[in-house]
């Protein structure tokens, strides 16, 4: 159990690919990080633990639940400032809880975390019942049931289609349309069944709403918005040979990740890496981040302890002067 824990196991997290980050950040024992995915602070710890007393540890989350956790986790730690907040107010938690202005190394481990998943109440679980929520930040925006009962066969369709990548995403839509027509989708039982109805086919070791889920989720929390958001403001926090550190789990994330990193590494390929004409390139800005390494992923070792790793990717870069 996590110090700060339950102690029923539900509020535990094993953070992925530990070893990989703190190679990635390199941390500089007087440094100042930011944890832009507090979760339940495992990455966290070990940038304390690295950090000398003069170090500095700006760590975020929109989650409510991991800011109270932490506050207990490290009730004894001065260098660590916990913000609830999302991507967007980076610049302004670093602004407000930080002696400078400028980070040595920002992470992002992008996702749920266990606590969000494991507890019926979130909503996130398809394989325990409770409300169809999925926000992560409960006080804000609509929960999956509200945008269920009001969007159109089309959005829905698109969403699962897009997000989930899902091909029987037309097929879910129409279910979804007509069973609300009887009843409120109110309950993740209630759509995983229902999804599991429409979906004639079966994915090896994978619940068939798994893709639904995940779409439903992407979308309610914004999540490809907040990423690039962050990632923006990420870059503008980094001083001069400060790292990058991201962690996905999807491809679409990841494909974001790696357009923002050659966006800015290689500003004269373009944004689709098509190259640019020579007076496109006199133009271009000169780059701001290069590439460190390429992307990892967890070895078996690693996905035998934590399946929930198996998705998991890093991507690294510094901030060049
Ligand atoms: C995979 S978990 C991070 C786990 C953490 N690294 C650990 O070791 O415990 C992702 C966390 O990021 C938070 N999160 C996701 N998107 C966010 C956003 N846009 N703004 C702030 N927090 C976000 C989630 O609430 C969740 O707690």
């Amino acid at each position: 159990m996590g110090d700060g824990g339950r102690g029923d196991g539900l509020d535990e997290h094993t953070p992925v690919l530990l070893e990989e980050v703190l190679a990635a950040l390199a941390v500089r024992p007087a440094g100042l990080y930011v944890d832009a995915t507090f979760g339940r602070g495992g990455h966290s710890a070990r940038i304390l633990a690295a950090l000398g007393p003069q170090g500095e540890l700006v760590a975020l989350d929109r989650d409510p639940a991991a800011i109270a956790a932490g506050r207990l986790r490290f009730a004894q730690e001065a260098r660590i400032r916990l913000v609830q907040g999302e991507f967007a107010d980076l610049a302004r938690a670093v602004r407000s809880q930080a002696s400078r202005a400028y980070a040595d190394g920002v992470l992002f481990d992008l996702g749920v975390s266990s606590p969000q998943l494991d507890e019926p109440a979130r909503g996130f679980s398809f394989q325990q019942d409770g409300p169809l929520d999925m926000r992560m930040d409960p006080s804000h925006g609509r929960p999956v049931s509200a945008w269920l009962a009001q969007a159109s066969r089309d959005e829905i369709r698109r969403v699962i289609g897009t997000l989930g990548e899902e091909r029987f995403a037309g097929r879910i839509a129409s279910a979804i349309v007509r069973a609300r027509e009887a009843e409120p989708l109110s309950s993740t039982a209630q759509l995983a069944a229902l999804v599991a109805r429409a979906v004639p086919t079966r994915e090896g070791g994978r619940h068939p709403a798994t893709r639904t889920f995940q779409a439903l989720r992407m979308h309610v929390n914004q999540e490809l918005e907040q990423l690039e958001q962050g990632l923006a403001l990420a870059l503008s926090l980094l001083a001069p040979g400060g790292r990058l550190a991201v962690i996905s789990f999807h491809s679409l994330e990841d494909r974001a990740v790696k357009h923002f990193i050659r966006r800015h590494a290689d500003p004269a390929a373009g944004p689709a890496g098509v190259p640019l004409r020579a007076a496109e390139i006199r133009a271009a800005q000169p780059p701001a981040l290069r590439r460190v390494g390429r992307k990892q992923r967890p070895g078996t070792r690693e996905l035998d302890a934590n399946p929930r790793a198996r998705s998991a990717l890093l991507r690294v870069a510094e901030r060049l002067a």
